[in-house]
Formats: structure tokens, sequence, C-alpha cells
């Protein structure tokens, strides 16, 4: 009886020794790792950025983002700034760019469950292919330009038409020029500058500022040059439709 008395009463010292001791501590601990927490909050998200950034090359990221107005953004820009660090090579499992055979069971999945693992992450693919500032439709795009390498016939939501020069002159300049202008830039009828050549280029170019020249020809046409070639679309769009036939004759 005496004995277990005895040690009750040790213990009880005991506690209230741990709790002198143990109580402050642990007060001291709490402060000591709320005020630290600012600083590491600072720090760990500083690693955090340089952590993304190192995965996603950031010369790709900034690319895309210095070459368009967000939103406007085609699937091979996005493609080709942020997806292709893995999907270009097949990293860490993902489905390689143009592998039809790896492409083959994701496209059986169908376009909208794609597009949902690709905004909202799935495994070790990141939600947006961890670029963040990409909207819902330039992921649907890329998606679309991914699989449809692999054997898919998606259709994504196009660029918003006149979001200045963000539609892209490889793909919708080139659909233009084959509609429209090729009648006569593609062989050269009525002295037309014909396409890929760049002695006729040059010289109705003659070192003017392009823009300035393209600029001319959507407002005023030249000569048997029709205004705006006669194309009914967008300005933007025949724009890009000059800058694919010049950007072809350098
Ligand atoms: C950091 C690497 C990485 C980046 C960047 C990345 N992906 Fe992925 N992606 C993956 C991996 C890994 C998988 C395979 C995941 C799995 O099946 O477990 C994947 C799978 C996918 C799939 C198939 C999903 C399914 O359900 O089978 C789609 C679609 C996709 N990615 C789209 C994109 C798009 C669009 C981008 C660019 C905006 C992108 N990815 C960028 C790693 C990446
Ligand atoms: C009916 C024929 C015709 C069509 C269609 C046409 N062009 Fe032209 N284009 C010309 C001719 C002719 C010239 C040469 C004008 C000149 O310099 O006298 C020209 C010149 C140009 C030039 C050089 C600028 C200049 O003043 O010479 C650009 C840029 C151009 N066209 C863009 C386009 C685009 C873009 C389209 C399609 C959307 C288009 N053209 C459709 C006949 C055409």
């Amino acid at each position: 009886m005496s004995g277990s008395n005895a040690s009750g009463v040790k213990s009880f010292v005991g506690l209230i020794v741990a709790a002198l001791i143990g109580v402050p501590l642990f007060i001291f601990m709490v402060v000591k790792l709320f005020t630290a927490g600012s600083g590491v909050d600072l720090g760990l998200s500083t690693m955090t950025n340089e952590a993304i950034s190192a995965r996603l090359q950031p010369v790709g990221v900034s690319k895309v983002v210095d070459s368009a107005p967000p939103g406007s953004r085609t699937g091979k820009m996005v493609f080709e700034a942020v997806c292709i660090a893995c999907h270009g090579a097949g990293l860490a499992g993902s489905p390689k760019f143009g592998d039809a055979g790896m492409w083959g069971p994701r496209i059986a999945k169908g376009f909208d469950t794609l597009i949902d693992h690709a905004l909202h992450g799935f495994n070790a693919m990141p939600a947006r292919g961890g670029a963040a500032d990409l909207t819902d439709d330039e992921v649907k795009r890329a998606v679309a330009y991914m699989a449809n390498a692999g054997g898919a016939k998606f259709v994504a939501p196009e660029p918003a038409a006149g979001a200045g020069g963000a539609i892209d002159p490889e793909v919708k300049g080139k659909e233009v020029f084959e509609s429209t202008c090729k009648t006569c830039h593609g062989t050269g009828l009525l002295g037309a500058p014909t396409f890929g050549d760049k002695g006729q280029w040059a010289a109705k170019l003659n070192g003017k500022d392009p823009k300035a020249v393209i600029e001319n020809v959507l407002k005023n046409g030249n000569g048997q040059m029709p205004v705006k070639g006669g194309y009914t679309g967008s300005d933007d769009e025949f724009r890009a439709a000059a800058h694919y036939m010049i950007n072809h004759a350098k």
C-alpha cells in the first residue's frame, strides 16, 4: 500500500516537474515553429517554384507566354512550350508524342476523359502539365494536338479570332493561303509574288517593313492585288496568311 502510495507521489511529483519543464518547452517550440513559419514558408514556396520551373523548363514556359496572349495559344504552341517536356520523349511513362501505339489506349478513353485528366492531373501527369496559366481551351487544344498526332481525330475549340497576332501563320495562315491566296500567289498569276520565291518577295517588300506592306494591301489592295486578297474572314487571319507567305520566302 505505502509502496504504491510512494510511487504514486513520485509519479505525481514527476508529472509536476515534467509540466514545469515540459509546458514552457512545448510553448517555446510552438512559438519557435510559428515565428519561423513565415520564414520557412517563403523559403519553401521559392524552392517549390524553382522545382516546378526546372521541371517545366522555364525557357519554354516564357516562350508560350511571350508568343501570344493567354487564351489564344494553339495546341501546337502549348505542346511545344509545356507538354513536350515530358511527352516529347515519353518521360515518366507519359505517352510519347506521335507514338500511335502508346496513344491508342489513351485515345480509347475518349476526348472528355483525357481533357479531364490533363486539366486536373492523372498519376504522374500534373494538372495542366504544371503550367497553371493555361486556359481550359488551351489545354484542350494541346490534348487534341497530341492525341491527333497519335491517331485521334479530336476537334478542340479554336483560338478566338482577332486576338492580334495570336493566330498561328503555320496553321490558320496556311489554311487561308490554300483557300484564297494560292489562286494568284501559288503560280504568280497577274504578277503576284509567287509562294516560296525569295527574289519576287524581296522585290515586293523592297526593304519595307512587312507589317506596313501587309496593312496596306489589307486596307487598299495594290493594283491587281484585291483589297484583303478578296478574303472574307477576319483581318488577323489575312495577316496570318500574309506572314505565312513572307515567312516561306526568307
Ligand atoms: C511533368 C511531366 C508532364 C508534363 C509536363 C505533361 N504531362 Fe501529360 N502525362 C504525364 C505522364 C507521366 C502521363 C501518364 C500518366 C499515367 O498514365 O499514369 C501523362 C498523361 C497524359 C495524358 C493521358 C491521360 C490519360 O488519361 O491517359 C494526357 C491527355 C496528357 N498527359 C496531356 C498533357 C498535356 C496537354 C500537357 C501539356 C499542357 C501535358 N500532358 C504535360 C506527364 C506530363
Ligand atoms: C486575284 C489575285 C490575288 C489574290 C487572290 C491574292 N493576291 Fe496578293 N497580290 C496579288 C498581286 C497581283 C500582287 C502584286 C501587287 C503589286 O505589287 O502590284 C499581290 C501582292 C501581295 C502582297 C505584297 C504586297 C504588295 O503590295 O505587293 C501581299 C502581302 C499579298 N499579296 C497578300 C495576299 C494574301 C494574304 C492573300 C490571300 C488572303 C492574297 N494576297 C491574295 C494578287 C493576289
